[in-house]
């Protein structure tokens, strides 16, 4: 990043791609590849002098950061989701239970589509929309799918979103409903994007996402960082710990946290980058643990399946990020991921996707294993929804459609008597305990969910 005083164009202060392999540049536009050695390219800018001030007078979305996005003036002024702006929470409860002096949740459910992805497509239709492409397309683990739905259906534009045919069934109805194409593969993630790559090279007005526009999508999920940032009052935590699929969202908050402390915007103070994954597609984490620069693809068996990707594209970025600031990409299974959404939601009253369980669940081990240190101000990333992930958690006995007349003291449901509850009570002598102890929040799981 250079900054001058340069006049916006249609891609904002953004100046030039470069090759994040060898450093050669291009120019703005429809590549993503580069030309001499086919590493990813990324954005680069000439930035004019940025302000606390411009940014907190500007609108209460992404776009309060426009002038370090990749997208042209006016943009907050387009038809678009407006994403961004979602709520630090402070989570003191859950950080008493986990022995933690302060700790902060980056609740991205806020946003319109109720995951971070709406920040990345936001940035990536207005780059698209730039450059002339007619259809917003991409290759999805889930939330991705329901973002592009949803941009394209307010930008009034095609949309074409492929995904593995076994994604989560509250993800597929909610990107159905916004009328794009829906594409389900059978298949792995991975091979969803292998053909997403092909078409992309097949079909001229299409953007993908995450494959032709990635150099643009990608600068998307800056924002996390810099709210962050501004939310803290303009500085920056000394640990965070961030869901890890292909690893952008992880790369792209250590960028913004760079070009925050190079601006100005923030003073220049150490933080350290913690990577989460499911052990069951944990390529990253054991690269990481083997001390490997390259990332050893893998076939993913993981409950987390928004975060199932073998083969991430960011994975040795992510190995950068985390060794350059002292951090680490550890992995959890399948049940610590579950037990850590009942936590969450327990002590905080945030219910979490699976990989809010993964981040969650991560943040624990490394408590444990001695890798994050509890008294140092930490954030994590709570990237989705736990109401698009339901089947994970269950329903509890007696509830829901088809549970049934039951019997007042059984796992049906009762009758609409005092008698009966009194009956009920005495059955289920232990009610859940409050926000306690792990055992306590595991007991009351086992109560309520049988
Ligand atoms: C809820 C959620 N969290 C985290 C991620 C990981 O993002 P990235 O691919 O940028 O690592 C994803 C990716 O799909 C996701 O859906
Ligand atoms: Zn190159």
């Amino acid at each position: 990043m250079t900054t001058s005083a340069s006049t916006p164009s249609r891609f904002g202060f953004a100046s030039h791609l470069f090759c994040r392999e060898c450093g050669a540049t291009a120019a703005l536009g429809a590549s993503h590849a580069c030309a001499e050695c086919f590493g990813p390219l990324e954005v680069g800018y000439e930035l004019p002098p940025v302000t606390r001030a411009a940014i907190e007078s500007g609108p209460t979305n992404i776009w309060r950061y426009a002038s370090l996005l990749p997208v042209p003036p006016g943009i907050a002024a387009t038809p678009n989701t407006e994403p961004g702006w979602t709520r630090l929470a402070r989570a003191d409860q859950l950080a008493r239970e986990l022995g933690l002096r302060a700790l902060w949740l980056k609740d991205e459910r806020g946003n319109p589509t109720h995951s971070f992805k709406d920040r990345v497509v936001a940035v990536a239709l207005a780059a698209a929309v730039e450059m002339g492409y007619k259809v917003l397309a991409c290759p999805s683990t889930g939330n991705l799918a329901n973002a592009v739905a949803a941009a394209a259906a307010r930008a009034g534009i095609r949309s074409v979103v492929l995904i593995p045919a076994d994604l989560e069934p509250q993800k597929i109805a909610a990107t159905a409903v916004y009328g794009g194409t829906l594409v389900p593969v059978n298949g792995s993630y991975d091979d969803v994007n292998r053909l997403a790559s092909e078409l992309a090279d097949d079909r001229e007005d299409w953007a993908f996402v995450n494959v032709n526009v990635r150099p643009y999508y990608a600068e998307g999920s800056k924002t996390i960082g810099y709210e962050i940032a501004e939310q803290l009052g303009w500085r920056l935590p000394e640990q965070i710990v961030v869901p890890v699929a292909s690893g952008a969202q992880l790369v792209k908050i250590d960028k913004a946290f760079r070009e925050l402390i190079d601006l100005g915007l923030v003073a220049d103070t150490r933080y350290r980058v913690f990577g989460a994954q499911a052990t069951g597609c944990s390529p990253v984490a054991a690269a990481f643990r083997a001390g490997h620069n390259v990332v050893q693809p893998v076939k993913p068996a993981t409950l987390a399946k928004s975060l199932a990707i073998g083969n991430p594209a960011d994975g040795p970025y992510v190995l950068d990020v985390v060794r350059r600031t002292g951090g680490a990409v550890a992995d959890v299974g399948d049940d610590e991921l579950v037990h850590a959404i009942r936590l969450l939601a327990a002590t905080e009253g945030i219910f979490g996707e699976t990989a809010s369980g993964v981040t969650l669940g991560v943040l624990r081990r490394l408590l444990a294993d001695g890798l994050l240190d509890p008294g140092a101000e930490t954030v994590i990333i709570n990237s989705g929804d736990g109401l698009k992930t339901l089947d994970v958690v269950g329903t509890p006995a007696g509830a829901g459609a088809g549970s049934g007349t039951g019997s007042p003291a059984g796992a049906g449901p009762i009758r609409p008597t005092l008698e009966a509850f009194e009956a009920w009570e005495s059955a289920h002598a232990a009610w859940p305990a409050p926000p306690g102890g792990a055992h306590e929040i595991a007991a009351a799981g086992k109560t309520l969910i049988s």
